[in-house]
């Protein structure tokens, strides 16, 4: 059961009310499948990126027109589908459960082509799916769109998995899935609620409520793009977001709780790539690890937009930028030693409407910067991690930096060219008279309310 403080969501009608938001964990006996969400994959395996295990199953949809009601579908099968359309199909399924067991033998499979899905919708078909349960085990996912022209839509539904592999609602093959109004559950490793893969997906989700319980198991994945209005989601080991290289993701009027790595989490897993997109507006992140921050970047060279947001961190950590990535173990920071390619990370970040409290903290040549406009508010500060690292901040006249340390900035601007938008607390703000944006200080030392002072660092 998920217990959130739904203060954006509802920020309208009330505000701090506390509602309770059910998904399929609340009446499935999670016990049974404690053996199935233990279970990982072999993903050291060699890569076969065109299909050699053909999409098959019982159920084999590949007819203009049809449309089914109040029927159970079930398979047991490795490597086996229960329902598949194809082949410029159009098809609706309602009031039906379909279920699965049944194991997939090659993940390069399975997340490229739907290989094992209970559900997969192929090669231009549009279908279209309303009060159904899918229901899956042993390493399944629930859904997977595949194909240029392949639209499933999703409405007024419940998906659970336990086992590996397990993702909700999943686009591959540049297809397209569309859920509203789902309710989800994922109890086993690397099985995220909402999920895109090679060579991208897209992935529209509204009015949704998602929980995942595993290692690597997000609320989002996105390869492609994500869209996402109105989700309520916890992963319980995992960030709330993984974006892998460069993509986009569009997430408003969301809460989202992250219980592993970050909140967000944006990463390249192979070369770093540059202009990875993620817009955040009117939505609440609350991240639990003790030492995790809201956003994370490794690297990547990334662009955020934060309007309206609120994030809650245990960490006081707001936004780290690494010289590092994130493995298929999903569960650690890995260095040079997993990928010879690394970079730092480079990352623009620009806030508005927002009151947000924490550091931002860059490691080993990565840099961060930070603009913040429109009533916003920043308490905290930047910190090095280890090695050089190189920090931007931007305020324009409405917005306020409340200091909680010393800044050393490689660039500063702000558009009270008086300062009076920031509040020192006796802490200074150092700056890099090498800069060609910080020219207009003209190396001079300015007193800050509150004792401190802004002053050329060397
Ligand atoms: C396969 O799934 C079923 C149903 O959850 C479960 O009883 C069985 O233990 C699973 N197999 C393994 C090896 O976990
Ligand atoms: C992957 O498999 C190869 C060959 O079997 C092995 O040499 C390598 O150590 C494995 N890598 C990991 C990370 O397990
Ligand atoms: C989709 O089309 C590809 C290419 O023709 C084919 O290999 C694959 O089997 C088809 N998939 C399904 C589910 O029909
Ligand atoms: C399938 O559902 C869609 C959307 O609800 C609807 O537009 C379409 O007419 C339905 N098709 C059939 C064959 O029932
Ligand atoms: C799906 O599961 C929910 C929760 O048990 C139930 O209320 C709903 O009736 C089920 N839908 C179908 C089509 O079985
Ligand atoms: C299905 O896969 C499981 C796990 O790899 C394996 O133990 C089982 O033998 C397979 N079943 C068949 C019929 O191949
Ligand atoms: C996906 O889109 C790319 C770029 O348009 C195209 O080359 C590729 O064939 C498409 N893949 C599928 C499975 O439709
Ligand atoms: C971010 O998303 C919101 C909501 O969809 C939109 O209104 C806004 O224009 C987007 N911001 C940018 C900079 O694109
Ligand atoms: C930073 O990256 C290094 C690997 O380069 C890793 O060991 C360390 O845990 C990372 N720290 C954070 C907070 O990302
Ligand atoms: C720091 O970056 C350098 C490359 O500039 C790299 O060789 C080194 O492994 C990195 N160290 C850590 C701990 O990330
Ligand atoms: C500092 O400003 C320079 C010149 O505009 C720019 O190239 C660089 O990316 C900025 N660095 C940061 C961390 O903002
Ligand atoms: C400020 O200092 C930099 C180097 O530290 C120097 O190049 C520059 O000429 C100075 N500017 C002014 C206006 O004194």
């Amino acid at each position: 059961m998920l217990l959130l403080m739904i203060t954006v969501l509802l920020s309208v009608a009330c505000s701090n009310a506390v509602v309770i938001v059910s998904d399929p964990s609340d009446y499935v006996d999670l016990s049974l499948d404690t053996i199935d969400n233990s279970l990982l994959t072999d993903w050291n395996i060699t890569a076969t990126l065109y299909q050699i295990i053909a999409v098959n199953g019982p159920y084999y949809f590949s007819e203009a027109n049809r449309k089914i009601e109040h029927r159970t579908f079930a398979a047991t099968d490795n490597d086996t589908s229960v329902v598949v359309v194809t082949d410029n199909s159009i098809m609706n399924i309602s009031h039906s459960l379909i279920l699965k067991h049944g194991y997939a033998s090659n993940i390069y499979q399975s997340s490229f082509y739907g290989v094992n899905a209970a559900v997969n919708v192929a090669n231009g078909s549009f279908a279209t799916f309303n009060n159904i349960n899918i229901t899956t085990h042993n390493g399944s996912a629930n859904l997977y769109a595949y194909g240029s022209g392949t639209y499933a839509i999703v409405e007024d539904s419940d998906l659970y998995s336990s086992g590996p592999i397990s993702h909700g609602l999943y686009a591959g093959g540049n297809g397209t899935v569309t859920g509203r109004n789902i309710r989800h559950y994922s109890g086993g490793y690397r099985s995220s609620a909402f999920s895109g893969d090679t060579p991208a997906g897209y992935v529209y989700i509204y009015s949704s409520v998602a929980h995942t319980a595993g290692i690597g198991s997000a609320i989002f994945y996105a390869l492609g793009e994500i869209h996402a209005e109105n989700v309520v989601g916890h992963a319980e080991q995992a960030p709330a977001l993984f974006m892998d290289g460069v993509q986009t993701a569009e997430l408003q009027k969301v809460d989202l709780t992250a219980g592993l790595l970050a909140g967000l989490l944006l990463f390249s897993s192979s070369e770093r790539e540059a202009g990875a997109y993620i817009n955040l507006t009117g939505s609440k992140l609350t991240v639990l690890p003790e030492t995790a921050p809201g956003l994370w970047f490794g690297n990547i060279i990334a662009t955020a937009e934060l309007a309206n947001v609120e994030i809650e961190t245990a960490s006081g950590i707001l936004v780290v930028a690494n010289y590092s990535q994130i493995t298929q173990d999903f569960n650690y920071y890995a260095g040079y030693p997993d990928n010879n390619d690394l970079l730092p990370a480079e990352v623009d970040i620009y806030v508005s409407e927002s009151y947000l409290d924490g550091d931002l903290v860059a490691y080993n040549g990565s840099s961060i910067s930070w603009t913040l406009s429109q009533y916003s508010s920043w308490t905290g500060s930047v910190k090095f991690g280890y090695g050089d690292a190189s920090f931007g901040v931007y305020l324009d006249k409405t917005s306020k930096w409340i200091l909680t340390h010393d800044a050393f900035l490689t660039n500063f601007t702000n558009d009270d060219t008086g300062l009076s938008n920031i509040i020192s607390n006796g802490h200074s703000i150092y700056y890099d008279t090498t800069s060609t944006t910080n020219t207009w200080l003209k190396n001079q030392t300015i007193q800050l309310n509150g004792g401190g002072k802004v002053t050329p660092s060397t």
